[in-house]
């Protein structure tokens, strides 16, 4: 069973016909709202949107360890995340679909464990490849399929928001080697990765980066949300293919 985060653009799925919601509880808290359940192209999918139904919660706010706790508990394995980013690398224009294969984490603050001590032996896991390759390597046939062009690879430098970049900082995430900068990446992947689900990201690319390209004049927020829009579309296509692989 595949389980669907959706992120800023995606606060529901059109094409999951919808059975019913189910309200889970977690030790860490209250997940962003219920996991709802049902069937796109007969195949049963969970969705959850990251910053709740209404999109209130902000990136900083998202209780990443109730949400991912959430879909283990109704037994998931497979969890894709939608999230929106800006473009860094100079081919990551707005309106690209782009599966990152890395990850940079800039984020401070969050609950970033499960493994927090107290009542646990403390626990190191593996983060060499902190997206599922399985996982990616389907969402890439799925695009194929669809006939939805998708970038293979990438840097996702992960913010803390929930302001935007200055231009400065965006020129050290691209001297790190981060192509496109978004704020809910982390700690989502690592939690996933805690937890043994197989986690990949589809990132939507919604606006240039601070102070790249066309971005000499400020970030327009409402070119962004319509950039989303649009892109979202072809999202929800690639979607209904991975279902089915
Ligand atoms: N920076 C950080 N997060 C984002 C951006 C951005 O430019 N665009 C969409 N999410």
């Amino acid at each position: 069973m595949l389980a669907i985060i959706g992120g800023t653009g995606m606060a529901q799925l059109e094409c999951l016909e919808i059975s019913h919601q189910k309200v889970v509880t977690t030790p860490y808290g209250e997940p962003s709202g219920p996991l709802t359940f049902g069937k796109i192209r007969n195949n049963t999918v969970v969705f959850l949107a990251r910053h709740g139904y209404g999109h209130t919660i902000p990136p900083h706010e998202v209780n990443y360890r109730a949400n991912l706790w959430a879909l283990q508990s109704v037994n998931l394995t497979r969890v894709i995340a939608v999230a929106s980013v800006g473009g860094i690398r100079a081919d990551l224009a707005p309106g690209t679909v782009v599966i990152p294969d890395q990850i940079i984490d800039y984020t401070y603050g969050r609950k970033y464990t499960y493994y927090d001590g107290k009542d646990r032996s403390v626990t190191y896991i593996d983060f060499t490849e902190p997206y599922c390759p399985l996982t990616r390597k389907r969402l890439l046939e799925a695009a194929g399929r669809a006939g939805e062009k998708v970038l293979d690879g990438g840097v996702y430098g992960a913010t803390q928001g929930p302001r935007l970049e200055t231009a400065a900082e965006v020129n050290r995430l691209e001297r790190d080697g981060v192509d496109m900068v978004g704020m809910t990446g982390m700690p989502e992947a690592a939690l996933a990765k805690e937890l043994g689900l197989c986690y990949a990201t589809l990132a939507v690319v919604a606006n240039y980066a601070a102070g790249r390209k066309s971005s000499a004049h400020l970030i327009r927020l409402d070119e962004a949300h319509g950039v989303l829009e649009k892109t979202m579309v072809r999202v929800r296509n690639i979607l209904e293919w991975v279902v089915t692989l």
